[in-house]
């Protein structure tokens, strides 16, 4: 049997009130993903979450706890870490259902950010491949124009990272990479981290990280007359 929704009135429905996709992938940094899930629930969005396999390695390696397979329970777990009990809405899928609604182009959403995303998912996006949901999500959002934003995590890239990544640039991909600022005054790792994760979520016109954003110089050095050491 076949799961089908038909709607026959005009939708209006908003690009911003559609739900995002956020991949997770096995790249270190997985706090940037729990930073994003917080805001976007805070902010009462609906997010439409896939981890890779290999995230369930990594979050035991970055934070000595086992991460759910079950998807109910993994909706707990991601709500917990981000410390949003209530308010938005959450739903999993587990990596290998490639008949989830995510994997088809006919459900309507935003858009999809892989945070934080590791080049072995880099490189297989750019070559097409659709071996689990994630790349899967990721080459209909693709096929489909619409806004698929990477957020690559690794150090020092090699010269095959930096191809996959300007491929998927052509592409029309936004590479946000892993890389804070320090002009807003970070104090603490989160405010590190939240700068990316707040300018990832720029590129879908979603603001709901509070960020020191820059507004110009406070105090303007009078380069003609001053002298700069
Ligand atoms: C603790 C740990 C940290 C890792 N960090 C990174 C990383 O920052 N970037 C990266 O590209 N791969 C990293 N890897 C390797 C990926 O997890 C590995 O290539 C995996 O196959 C990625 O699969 P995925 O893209 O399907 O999640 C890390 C692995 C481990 C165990």
């Amino acid at each position: 049997m076949t799961s089908l929704s038909s709607s026959h009135s005009l939708s209006t429905t908003s690009n911003k009130t559609r739900p995002l996709i956020l991949g997770i992938t096995g790249a270190s940094g997985l706090i940037y993903a729990v930073r994003a899930i917080k805001f976007l629930l805070e902010a009462d969005a609906t997010i439409e979450l896939v981890a890779s396999k290999s995230t369930y390695m990594v979050w035991q390696a970055e934070q000595q706890v086992r991460m759910p397979l079950d998807v109910v329970q993994q909706e707990q777990f991601w709500r917990q870490q981000a410390g949003v009990e209530s308010g938005g809405k959450l739903r999993c899928h587990p990596w290998g259902d490639v008949g989830a609604t995510i994997a088809s182009g006919s459900y309507r959403t935003q858009g999809m950010l892989i945070m934080p995303c590791s080049m072995s998912t880099v490189a297989k996006i750019a070559a097409g491949l659709s071996s689990d949901l994630l790349e899967r999500a990721a080459d209909v959002q693709l096929k489909e124009g619409k806004k698929l934003v990477l957020v690559p995590r690794e150090t020092p890239f090699s010269l095959i990272h930096l191809r996959n990544l300007t491929a998927l640039a052509e592409a029309g991909v936004r590479i946000v990479p892993a890389i804070p600022a320090w002009y807003h005054n970070p104090q603490t790792v989160e405010d590190l981290v939240d700068f990316v994760v707040a300018r990832a979520l720029d590129q879908f016109d979603l603001d709901c990280v509070p960020l020191n954003r820059w507004a110009g110089h406070l105090d303007r050095p009078d380069l003609e007359t001053e002298e700069i050491s």
